[in-house]
């Protein structure tokens, strides 16, 4: 099973490539929107949580969810997929803080992932409305980064995406 909490719908994509990419590996999937109340993990082999960062934070619903199956989570294998900008960006003091703020999520929910795969999100200006169009120029102009509004800009390494159902695979 793959849950995804998504603010913007990149964490979608990205969930909905990796159940393709299971799927042709002969897997069957249940693609699950988290604010649908997502069924229990123990009716599946296997389940990956997606969700990606706002203002540091991963969407509630991810950290309702975690809390609620905890146990079951960390008896059986289950992977964090976090989605950010931070994660497109090489920049250690900010790898730093993306990092404490997944820790400060794992912990909050004691949720214990066989791993966390940090994977860069998108800047998808033309979907904003004008404050978040605004907000996100001005942020990424300030750090030297894409800011032609008039784009919108994909920072995700797909073979990362498609090398995490190896993982699990291994795992
Ligand atoms: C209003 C806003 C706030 C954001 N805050 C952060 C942040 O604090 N840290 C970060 O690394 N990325 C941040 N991002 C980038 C998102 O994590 C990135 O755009 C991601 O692809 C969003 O995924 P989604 O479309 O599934 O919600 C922010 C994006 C927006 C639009």
């Amino acid at each position: 099973m793959i849950i995804y909490a998504t603010t913007e719908g990149h964490t979608r994509t990205i969930s909905e490539y990796l159940r393709d990419e299971a799927e042709k590996a002969g897997h069957s999937v249940a693609l699950i929107d988290s604010t649908v109340t997502p069924p229990a993990p123990d009716e599946f082999e296997a389940v990956i949580i997606a969700g990606s960062i706002h203002g540091g934070k991963y969407q509630s619903a991810l950290k309702h969810y975690t809390l609620e199956h905890r146990e079951t989570l960390n008896g059986m294998k289950s992977v964090f997929l976090s989605v950010s900008l931070t994660a497109a960006a090489d920049e250690p003091e900010s790898w730093k803080e993306l990092r404490q703020q997944t820790e400060d999520f794992l912990n909050e929910t004691g949720w214990q992932p066989a791993f966390t795969e940090q994977v860069a999100g998108a800047l998808l200006y033309t979907k904003y409305d004008f404050m978040k169009r605004f907000l996100m120029r001005v942020i990424t102009k300030r750090a030297g980064g894409d800011s032609d509004t008039s784009k919108d800009y994909v920072y995700t390494d797909w073979d990362q995406v498609r090398g995490i159902m190896q993982k699990i695979e291994q795992d």
